[in-house]
């Protein structure tokens, strides 16, 4: 059998903004050497008068045409060269790379190599049960990926259809993704963590007729019932004729005549499949990500561009070499695990792995008891692991044998100073650099990192810095005026475009040419804002449109509003991103819905959040459910009938004096309300560390007629009432009985810290003014809306902050 039991792996971060002070400049100089294109980077070697990596960054983005054609050539194999490097016009959201070319994918990814070096190892499959991880070699992982093509083609799966893989990350996903690329199927896969009815949605806008999944998924120790989320999802999707179900466990689980055993079937296949000549701008996949309405964007990559700009990150910015291991801890379900778990490595020969667990399974040591024992040489992680870890103590990484590490990835979420320095001296021993690295699922592979760089190069922690060869980052103002300056913010544009980049949102092309390219017309709009230094160097400041990062998970807030009106109880709600600051962790980004209910509704609260959660954890998933929730009699909204998001954004964030303009309010009672209501929750639940060191937590918080909070079991589990002594005592009282199997230490510190931080809440007469001059030290860009904006005035595009 190929997977002889247990899967899965879900890609653990948290999100926050910081700013990384120009003082905490910190250089990393390694031995000076003089810079030799050529041996840097074979590809370049016909570039006339280009030394130096900057040189050739510029000669990237000036001689855009001759740079990708030589590297586009040498990279890949084709079966018929192309007849044209690009065709691309922004203005239009007209994309073509390497038009007139045929290549197979999975070809590049697997028989070259299977010809050069068939028994070097493809896969290292890091299974959940610690110490039994499973080498699979090139030779083998083609056989798997023919079998699988050949069985598809047996099931009727055509050239142009949509195969959706619902699994964890394991090889026979892998291969599974490879076999599509073989017959020349698209791919659509769904994040194993996604609820059913996510699910059906997404095979359903895919049109896909068969499902790969696998009976149960096992990650952390538990089991995850993923065929039955199947067989929910189907009963919605009249598409669906065929589900293939491998066996991760050996538990039986029931079959209906829609479906097939993927081992038994598989096994049946020849290992010879003919791989589908391609052109270059067929689909390869779809991958579903959030944007700012309530339905999921299904983008669309495609074959050359796409795997060449996957490999040539994955070679240089991690500086990846022939025989190194690559650990990349992303799930496949993301566009991480899809460029650099996949792709990426795969497309270069390399070996990668595939970690199916967390990093605190069996214990925190997981992550470098597995880089010592698969001799990982590049990690790629999330900033919210390395903070979680950073909690339990450096004895955790110094008890292993890190010395195979030569670089140190992160991605997903910026990286707050502390995380990053932690990241640098206590995994990398202060020798492997840490890059930071700045992408989105629609750029389809690093944009911004700060390598490659020349060997004595600086790189600043936090920092993304560096733009990739042939991406030209610039910033934007709100009227859509670029910015020419250093030591400046705005929105952040691509100027060129690269061959990785987002083709069109499927089913939707509309959609994808008012999202990315008219808020600034012949400019790729990101979505993010960012700051550029005064040295020319990129940092991330976070979302300008209604995009909330929740653990390195995007999420739109539309799409949480959308099933938090669903409930009967529910009149309308707001849905917004609040940034929680944590002292010495950065900023973590939060979900904070503002409730109204229906006129004579009677509910408990309690039971109104238990509701509403469970509505969204079925409806999307656990991590989109709200970790704050604010019952308002009314939303405030313009005079025709929007809700102003800006201004409850402010009102959440303290930022009293921030409001703005509130002339197109309909009623300014309204704000006066949500402010009260809001002031009513303590701060100090906000500020301190006890919400935040519950990761997990989600502390409901309460207001309304009845003025009262109630917070959720697992951080305080009875009502609070803001800023008295009793409600201390009783907060403090529930922290010490609370059961949630936390270590009574951390209760103890959140008592603490809740005492000391009522003390200085009280003191702090106007906390809000106070954090808006410390913004303002530096500029950073404050989130606005970017499409249909309540108060964006009419019709415009373009993010305002
Ligand atoms: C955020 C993940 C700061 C950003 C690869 C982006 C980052 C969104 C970073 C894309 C980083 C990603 N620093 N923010 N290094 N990397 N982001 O599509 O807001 O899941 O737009 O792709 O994550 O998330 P996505």
């Amino acid at each position: 059998m190929w997977l002889p039991c247990r899967c899965a792996t879900k890609y653990v971060v948290a999100s926050f903004r910081r700013g990384v002070s120009a003082s905490f400049l910190h250089v990393l100089r390694r031995g000076r050497s003089s810079w030799n294109s050529a041996a840097f980077m074979p590809e370049s070697a016909g570039f006339e008068g280009v030394s130096g990596r900057d040189a050739l960054h510029d000669y990237s983005v000036s001689h855009g045409e001759s740079f990708w054609d030589a590297v586009a050539r040498q990279r890949l194999s084709w079966i018929r060269p192309f007849d044209a490097v690009q065709d691309c016009d922004l203005s239009q959201g007209r994309i073509k790379w390497f038009e007139g070319g045929k290549l197979n994918v999975s070809v590049n990814c697997l028989d070259r190599h299977v010809h050069t070096c068939p028994e070097r190892v493809a896969l290292i499959w890091e299974r959940d049960e610690q110490g039994s991880e499973v080498r699979y070699t090139y030779r083998e992982l083609l056989e798997m990926t023919c079998r699988l093509g050949n069985l598809l083609r047996r099931h009727g799966v055509k050239k142009g259809d949509c195969v959706t893989i619902y699994m964890p990350t394991c090889p026979l996903a892998v291969a599974s993704m490879l076999a599509c690329a073989r017959i020349g199927a698209a791919h659509n896969v769904v994040f194993a963590g996604f609820s059913s009815e996510a699910l059906a949605e997404r095979i359903r806008d895919a049109q896909s007729s068969t499902v790969i999944t696998v009976n149960q998924g096992v990650r952390g120790g538990k089991i995850t019932e993923l065929k039955r989320t199947v067989d929910a999802a189907v009963q919605s999707c009249p598409t669906v004729r065929q589900v293939f179900v491998a066996m991760r466990t050996e538990k039986r689980v029931e079959m209906t005549d829609r479906d097939f055993t993927l081992e038994e079937e598989m096994l049946k296949e020849d290992v010879v499949c003919e791989p589908a000549a391609m052109d270059s701008e067929d689909v390869l996949f779809l991958l579903y990500t959030s944007g700012s309405t309530g339905k999921p964007k299904g983008l669309v990559h495609t074959q050359a561009g796409y795997l060449l700009y996957a490999a040539l990150t994955h070679r240089y910015v991690f500086g990846y070499h022939d025989g190194d291991v690559f650990g990349c801890v992303a799930d496949i379900g993301w566009i991480t695990g899809h460029s650099y778990t996949v792709y990426g490595p795969l497309a270069n020969g390399g070996t990668t792995v595939l970690f199916e667990s967390t990093p605190v399974y069996p214990d925190p040591g997981r992550y470098w008891d597995m880089v010592e024992r698969l001799r990982i040489n590049q990690f790629y992680g999330a900033p919210t692991a390395i903070r979680l870890l950073i909690k339990y103590g450096d004895q955790w990484v110094k008890k292993y044998d890190r010395s195979s590490l030569t670089t140190l990835g992160s991605v997903g979420e910026p990286i707050n100073t502390e995380a990053w320095e932690w990241y640098n001296r206590v995994v990398g021993e202060g020798r492997c650099p840490v890059v930071d690295t700045w992408w989105q699922t629609e750029t389809g592979g690093i944009c911004i990192a700060p390598k490659p760089s020349e060997p004595d190069a600086e790189i600043v922690p936090g920092m993304a810095m560096r733009p990739f060869f042939g991406i030209k980052p610039v910033l934007m103002d709100t009227e859509g005026k670029l910015l020419t300056s250093n030591n400046t913010s705005g929105a952040l544009c691509m100027a060129l475009p690269w061959p990785g980049m987002a083709r069109t949102i499927h089913n939707n092309h509309q959609r994808f040419l008012e999202t990315y390219f008219q808020p600034y017309p012949g400019y790729f709009f990101t979505g993010d804002g960012a700051y550029r230094s005064q040295e020319g160097y990129y940092q991330i400041t976070g979302r300008l449109d209604d995009v909330i990062n929740v653990s390195g998970h995007r999420i739109g807030t539309a799409e949480i509003e959308d099933v938090l009106n669903q409930c009967s109880a529910v009149a309308e709600s707001a849905v917004i991103g609040y940034s929680h600051n944590i002292k010495g962790q950065g900023k973590y980004q939060r979900v904070y819905a503002f409730v109204v209910l229906k006129k004579g509704v009677d509910i408990q609260e309690a039971d109104l959040s238990k509701q509403l959660n469970s509505m969204v954890s079925e409806k999307i998933a656990k991590y989109a459910c709200p970790d704050f929730i604010q019952l308002a009699k009314r939303l405030p909204k313009t005079r025709s009938g929007k809700i102003m998001r800006r201004v409850l954004r402010k009102v959440v964030d303290c930022d009293l004096d921030g409001l703005g303009d509130l002339s197109t309010l309909d009623d300014p009672a309204a704000v006066q309300e949500i402010i009260e209501g809001h002031e009513k929750l303590s701060t100090y639940l906000f500020k301190t560390a006890t919400v935040s060191q519950t990761d997990q937590s989600h502390a409901q918080l309460f207001t309304g007629p009845r003025r009262l909070r109630t917070l959720s079991r697992d951080v305080f589990p009875v009502p609070v009432f803001p800023t008295t002594s009793s409600s201390i005592f009783i907060c403090c009282l529930a922290c010490l009985t609370s059961s949630d199997g936390r270590p009574k230490s951390r209760h103890k510190n959140g008592i603490v810290t809740a005492f000391m931080a009522i003390l200085v809440a009280r003191r702090t007469a106007t906390p809000m003014t106070k954090r808006s001059t410390e913004r303002n030290t530096r500029p950073v860009v404050i989130g606005g809306r970017v499409s249909g904006s309540e108060d964006s005035g009419g019709s415009c595009s373009r993010p305002s902050w």
